[in-house]
């Protein structure tokens, strides 16, 4: 039957899910799906039934489309979907939530504080960096790839990132900075039959994995095989493993992961349930490391959309 790859909509991240959207709308089309590009941002979403569609592959990232709000829509319609569900979709897109989830089951995420708008003062603000230490990685809650998230170094930092933050999210996030590798982990699968492929390190220019370096420079270095010492990695994929589970996620993932250079101990940053597809993006880049062109990569989460 007819599928509708989701893309565009009206998060931040339109840009990024536009490229995405293309790149999995095309490899679909190779592989004989008959897919057509649908943006929520420009139609009626229930113009999805009277068309006829009978599955949609989501590459829609960030709020209104990451966020479960879609995943509703399409459940009242009787349309299936890739990836998670309302709930966990929900839940992973709060990165306060996700946390807080993530800390119950005994797994390992950066210490943090929750600023909420219009309910701190200068003075909590001011405190952040008591209770962290410096640098402090100050973010809005629920944005993707990067955006307004400001790494603080020193106190006079402070109050211009949490207003800026807090212009894109009433809840800021303020997390301890882990001095280390930075490393991500795709999962495929849901359940019992869930997978972690396998982990890239990411080497970005100082240090500075940022929206610009994510999908425009060409400098970023990613390695995969990642090096790290043995055992790190088959450590971390399972961590990964436990923190999708944990969140009930379905279908895929991507995870990521800081590792503190002295003490070797990962942290889970965040999950990300509708990741990145674009050329620049690391669940493709992960898939091809373990033999998974991106095409088959399109087709395996497509074969996730179940009712
Ligand atoms: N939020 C972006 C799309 C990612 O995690 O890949
Ligand atoms: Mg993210």
């Amino acid at each position: 039957g007819k599928v509708a790859v989701l893309l565009g909509g009206r998060s931040a991240e339109r840009e990024v899910s536009l490229m995405s959207g293309r790149g999995v709308l095309e490899a679909l089309r190779s592989r004989g799906v008959d897919a057509h590009a649908f943006d929520p941002a420009e139609r009626d979403i229930s113009d999805l039934r009277r068309e006829g569609f009978q599955r949609c592959f989501i590459a829609l990232h960030g709020r209104f489309g990451e966020d479960g709000t879609v995943q509703g829509a399409l459940e009242l319609m009787g349309i299936a979907y890739t990836g998670s569900g309302v709930m966990a979709s929900s839940i992973s897109i709060d990165k306060v939530t996700t946390k807080r989830i993530w800390l119950a089951d005994g797994l390992p995420t950066p210490k943090y504080i929750l600023l909420r708008r219009g309910a701190f003062d200068r003075k909590q603000v001011m405190a952040v960096p008591d209770d962290l230490g410096l640098p402090v990685i100050v973010k809005p809650a629920r944005e993707g790839s990067s955006i307004g998230v400001v790494k603080v170094e020193d106190y006079s930092g402070m109050a211009g990132a949490v207003e800026q933050a807090a212009q894109l999210d009433a809840d800021v996030l303020c997390e301890q900075f882990i001095r280390g590798d930075e490393v991500t982990c795709p999962v495929l699968g849901t359940g019992d039959n869930a997978r972690a492929l396998p982990v890239i390190r990411i080497v970005a220019p100082e240090g500075n994995y940022d929206y610009q370096n994510k999908y425009f420079t060409d400098t970023t270095q990613y390695l995969v095989p990642c090096g790290l010492p043995a055992g790190e990695e088959a450590a971390i994929q399972a961590m990964v493993l436990q923190a999708y589970r944990v969140l009930g996620c379905r279908g895929w993932g991507r995870l990521d992961v800081m590792i503190d250079a002295a003490s070797r101990k990962p942290y889970l940053l965040e999950i990300n349930t509708s990741p990145g597809m674009t050329s620049h993006s690391l669940v493709p880049m992960s898939a091809r490391a373990a033999g998974i062109s991106y095409e088959d990569l399109c087709l395996e989460v497509l074969r996730t959309a179940n009712l």
